[in-house]
C-alpha cells in the first residue's frame, strides 16, 4: 500500500489530489447547520494540511447522512466547508455540486495550496449504486478531476462505494495518515491484544454487533454488554424487559451465546428504567429482575457500572463501541460516562471504535487524550474486527500488489 508519506516524496506541488475524506458529522437535530462534534473534521486535518503545505491543489470529497442519490438541502455540506477552513486557518471553497458546473469551474480555478470541498457525493446516485457501470461512470467523473487519489476517510473503508472503491482503480492511490493510525491500532488489537482483554459493546442493535460478538468472543477475557441491546440478552436469560428495546428474533441467538460464553459475558444488573424515551421522563434505577411492564430501560445502572468498572479494571486491552444509554438525554448518561471513566484509568491501551461513542466521549466532555486511540469509524472498525476484507483497504492493496507483479 502507498501512503501519503510515499505521494509528499514524490513532490505534490501544483498536482491536483482528490482526497477521499468522511466529514459524516453529526449535526444538532434542533439547530440546523450546526456541527455537534467536529471529531471526524478534525481526524483528517494532518493530511489536507501536509498537502496543502506542499503546494497541492486539493479536491476534497465526502458523503454526509443517507441522501437518496439526489440533491437534498437538509444533507448539504456547506456548513462542513466553513468549519473546514476553520479548523485549516484558511478558506475553504465550496463547489454546490460534485461532478457539475460548480465543481467544474472550482477545480479549474485552483491555485497551488488550495483547498475545495465537493458537495454530498450522495447527491449523485453513481456513488452507491450495487452497479458496476453506474458507480464506474461517477468514478471516471470524479477521476478527471485529479492527478493523484488519497484515501483518508477511515468510517467510509467498509463501503464498496464509487469514491471508496472505483476511484482508486482509475487514479494513482495512497493511503492518509489517518487511514494508516487506524489500521495500526486494528491490528493491534486484534491479531495480538496483550491480556487480559476486555471488549464493552453497546448500542440499539445486538444483530448489528452479532458478527463482531462471534469474531471476538474467542479472544476476550471478558464481553460487557450495556446499551439497547442488553434488553434481548436480558430476555434470553428469562427477566422481563417491559417497553424496553427488543429483537424477538434474536432471543434465541442470545441464549446460544450466553451458553457459549459462560461467565465472559457479562450483562448488567440494573437498569435506568423511564415512562417515555425523553429527558423529561419519570425514572428510576431498578433491579434486572424487576423491570415494569410499563417502563423502558434507557441505561445501565450504578450496580451495572460499578461490575463493569471492575471488570475493566485489570485489563491490558480494552476495545469499546456503542453507548450503554441515550447518552443525549442527561438523565441516561451515567452508564456511557462511568463506563467510558473506567476505560481511561486502565494501565493499558485503549481503542473507542467510532461512531456514537466516539462523540460520547466528546460530548461528555471526557479527556479524549485519557484513550489510547479514538476511532472516526463505527461499521468500519466493527467489519474489521469480524475479520471482514474492507473494499476501500482492498482498493488501496490492489495496486502494490500489481506493481509487484510486474
Ligand atoms: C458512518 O457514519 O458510519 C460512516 O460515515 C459511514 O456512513 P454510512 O454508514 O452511512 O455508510
Ligand atoms: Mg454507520
Amino acid at each position: 500500500m502507498k501512503t501519503l508519506d510515499d505521494l509528499l516524496g514524490e513532490g505534490v506541488s501544483g498536482r491536483r489530489v482528490l482526497v477521499r475524506a468522511d466529514l459524516n458529522v453529526p449535526f444538532d437535530k434542533n439547530n440546523a447547520g450546526v456541527i455537534t462534534d467536529d471529531g471526524r473534521a478534525r481526524a483528517v486535518l494532518p493530511t489536507l494540511v501536509a498537502l496543502r503545505d506542499a503546494g497541492a491543489r486539493v479536491i476534497v470529497m465526502s458523503h454526509l447522512g443517507r441522501p437518496k442519490g439526489a440533491p437534498d438541502p437538509k444533507f448539504t455540506l456547506a456548513p462542513v466547508a466553513t468549519r473546514l477552513g476553520e479548523l485549516l486557518g484558511t478558506p475553504v471553497v465550496f463547489a454546490s455540486d460534485t461532478v457539475g458546473p460548480s465543481a467544474t469551474a472550482a477545480v479549474a480555478a485552483l491555485n497551488d495550496g488550495d483547498v475545495l470541498l465537493l458537495e454530498n457525493l450522495r447527491f449523485n446516485a453513481g456513488e452507491t449504486s450495487k452497479d458496476e457501470a453506474e458507480r464506474g461512470a461517477f468514478a471516471d467523473e470524479l477521476a478527471a478531476y485529479a492527478d493523484v487519489y488519497v484515501d483518508d476517510a477511515f468510517g467510509a473503508v467498509h463501503r464498496k462505494h464509487a469514491s471508496v472503491y472505483d476511484v482508486p482503480a482509475r487514479l494513482p492511490h495512497y493511503a492518509g495518515w489517518l487511514v494508516l493510525r487506524e489500521l495500526e491500532v486494528l491490528r493491534r488489537v486484534s491479531d495480538a491484544p496483550e491480556q487480559p482483554y476486555v471488549v464493552v459493546l453497546g448500542g440499539s442493535k445486538v444483530s448489528d454487533k452479532l458478527a463482531v460478538i462471534q469474531a471476538l468472543l474467542p479472544k476476550v477475557d471478558k464481553l460487557l454488554v450495556g446499551g439497547g441491546m442488553c434488553f434481548t440478552f436480558l430476555k434470553a436469560q428469562g427477566h422481563e424487559v417491559g417497553k424496553s428495546l427488543l429483537e424477538e428474533e434474536m432471543i434465541s441467538t442470545c441464549a446460544s451465546l450466553l451458553a457459549e460464553a459462560g461467565d465472559r459475558l457479562v450483562l448488567p444488573v440494573d437498569v435506568v428504567a423511564a415512562t417515555a424515551f425523553a429527558a423529561d421522563a419519570d425514572h428510576d434505577t431498578v433491579d434486572i429482575s424487576g423491570i415494569p411492564a410499563d417502563r423502558l430501560g434507557l441505561d445501565i445502572g450504578p450496580k451495572s457500572v460499578a461490575l463493569f468498572a471492575e471488570a475493566i479494571a485489570g485489563a491490558k486491552t480494552v476495545f469499546w463501541n456503542g453507548p450503554m444509554g441515550v447518552f443525549e438525554l442527561a438523565p441516561f448518561a451515567a452508564g456511557t460516562r462511568g463506563v467510558a471513566e473506567a476505560i481511561t484509568k486502565i494501565d493499558g491501551f485503549s481503542v473507542v471504535g467510532g461512531g456514537d461513542s466516539a462523540a460520547a466521549v466528546r460530548t461528555l466532555g471526557l479527556d479524549e487524550s485519557a484513550f489510547g486511540h479514538i476511532s472516526t469509524g463505527g461499521g468500519a472498525s466493527l467489519e474489521y474486527l469480524e475479520g471482514k476484507k474492507l473494499p476501500g483497504v482492498e482498493a488501496l492493496d490492489r495496486h502494490s500488489e500489481q506493481r509487484r507483479a510486474t
